[in-house]
């Protein structure tokens, strides 16, 4: 038997709203002054489950003392780690919006609406094919997965079976093919859909970290010759590692000559086409059959969003369909007829082109992020971040104790600390970052370019500015040349 009376939640929102925003405004300004995960907090978070709520005052208490200050430091200016998008206010905002009154994209309200508004915005940003029909998801992994899902049906709808009603037995092996810097999301998926893990094909780059066309003919002819069934060919535009560009034309010839599927993963970089300097390595970008970009990137909504494009919806209608159902379509017994509910308005049915059926309506905070910066703000924004990475190769350039590994294309500079050899460059990179981390002010990544050990920094965030890439810099020497 209980032993109190619960406790009833409080709708007051804008009492909620206060108690939480002072703690939110210092994390949204990119207050923060480093981002060390300091363990005395946690046990005020990690409790049993109470039998008797605590109330809302304490509640947000919590979130206020605790919770907000302790959170995720991706929005100060010295994170340049992993590609994450760091939403100012309006898309903060917007997210809220999303949370009261955006979910369910079903129905026909605003949210629903401005889905397709900002599919439409997105793909005409990025120069995408006019009228392409496209679908959100939680970001690139999945947008990926959607992807190579209608790849695979179109590659064995070709063999006489569906592999998604059917499933790909006795069918002969897919294959995937890319560089070796493709995200590792691809893989997942392929052991996701059934093609397996190994199916993908990682092949060799240039110089410049972009998939070597001719290493693409060479694997294409030779698995068509042993029988095997290419079920889509992946060019990079912005790969994760340097951001480099692949040659998304010599793809498409490849593609078109094998008269396979293309994808083109824009997960981070597709908005560099924005960059006049940098859009002319795009080209090719149109021939495409399927196309993936992240508004949760380097548009800065927050985390949770990437689009799929697919030139045929129908392959991904029939890959990803949950057939008819008593509780959508059979919800009213004369479904059709007009009767003022909003059911009758639903829109496009994305649950028919995703894995998700309720899922949040992710395009507000995209839309509200394109209504309040328009075309001129995101490629303001491109422009600034690429300009941003060249100048810190520039100043690496001169830093004799440092070694720029490659030439930004877009956004990404990667650099490592000199040594006596690779092995010791190795371990001096290594051990810089770790003291970076430690400090926790400026906050790169690690990685790996032509199999040398190094620094990588993003950027990404609408708040950096020249001064952090210059901070980054001496901040690395500083501690490269106190070893
Ligand atoms: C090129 C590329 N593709 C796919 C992904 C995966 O995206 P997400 O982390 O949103 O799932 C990333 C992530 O950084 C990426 O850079």
């Amino acid at each position: 038997m209980p032993t109190t009376t619960p406790t009833v939640p409080s709708i007051d929102l804008p009492a909620a709203l206060a108690s939480v925003s002072p703690a939110l405004d210092e994390l949204a300004r990119g207050h923060w002054p480093s981002y060390r995960v300091h363990d005395d907090w946690r046990t005020e978070l990690d409790r049993a489950l109470p039998e008797a709520g605590a109330g809302a005052d304490e509640t947000l208490r919590v979130l206020a003392e605790t919770v907000a200050p302790h959170g995720a430091p991706f929005l100060a200016p010295g994170f340049s780690g992993w590609i994450v998008g760091a939403p100012t206010a309006v898309p903060i905002a917007a997210g809220l919006v999303t949370a009261v009154g955006g979910q369910q994209r079903y129905l026909g309200f605003s949210g629903n609406v401005l889905e397709e508004v900002a599919l439409r915005w997105v793909a005409d940003l990025c120069g995408l094919p006019s009228g392409l029909p496209g679908v959100l998801s939680s970001g690139g992994s999945v947008a990926n997965l959607l992807a190579l899902a209608a790849a695979r049906q179109r590659a064995y709808e070709r063999l006489g079976q569906d592999p998604s009603r059917e499933g790909l037995h006795a069918l002969p092996p897919g294959r995937v093919y890319a560089s070796e810097e493709l995200h590792h999301c691809f893989l997942k998926a392929a052991g996701a859909l059934g093609l397996g893990r190994s199916a993908v094909r990682l092949l060799p780059t240039d110089g410049r970290q972009r998939l070597d066309v001719g290493a693409l003919h060479r694997a294409l002819a030779a698995d068509v010759a042993a029988g095997e069934v290419p079920v889509a060919v992946v060019g990079i535009a912005g790969t994760t590692n340097t951001g480099a560009i692949d040659p998304l034309d010599g793809i498409a010839d490849a593609a078109t000559e094998y008269d396979v599927w293309y994808h083109i993963d824009g997960a981070y970089g597709l908005f560099g086409v924005l960059d006049p300097d940098v859009a002319p390595r795009f080209a090719g970008l149109s021939r495409a059959d399927s196309w993936v970009v992240d508004m949760h990137k380097w548009l800065a909504v927050p985390t949770g969003t990437g689009a799929t494009y697919v030139r045929d919806s129908a392959y991904l209608g029939r890959a990803l369909t949950q057939e008819p159902s008593d509780y959508i379509e059979g919800a009213f017994a004369n479904a059709g007829v007009p009767g003022g509910s909003p059911w009758d308005q639903i829109g496009t049915p994305y649950q028919e082109w995703s894995l998700e059926l309720s899922a949040a309506a992710r395009g507000i905070a995209v839309w509200a992020t394109l209504h309040e910066v328009g075309r001129d703000g995101v490629r303001q924004r491109v422009v600034g971040h690429n300009t941003l990475a060249q100048h810190l190769a520039e100043r690496i350039r001169h830093e004799p104790a440092l070694e720029l590994l490659h030439e930004p294309e877009l956004s990404v500079c990667c650099f490592r600390v000199r040594g006596n050899d690779d092995r010791d460059a190795d371990a001096r990179t290594d051990r810089v970052l770790r003291a970076l981390h430690s400090d926790g002010v400026h906050v790169p990544s690690g990685t790996r370019v032509g199999g040398r050990f190094a620094i990588r920094a993003c950027f990404v965030n609408p708040r950096q500015t020249t001064a952090d890439a210059d901070a980054l810099v001496d901040a690395v020497v500083s501690v490269a040349l106190s070893e």
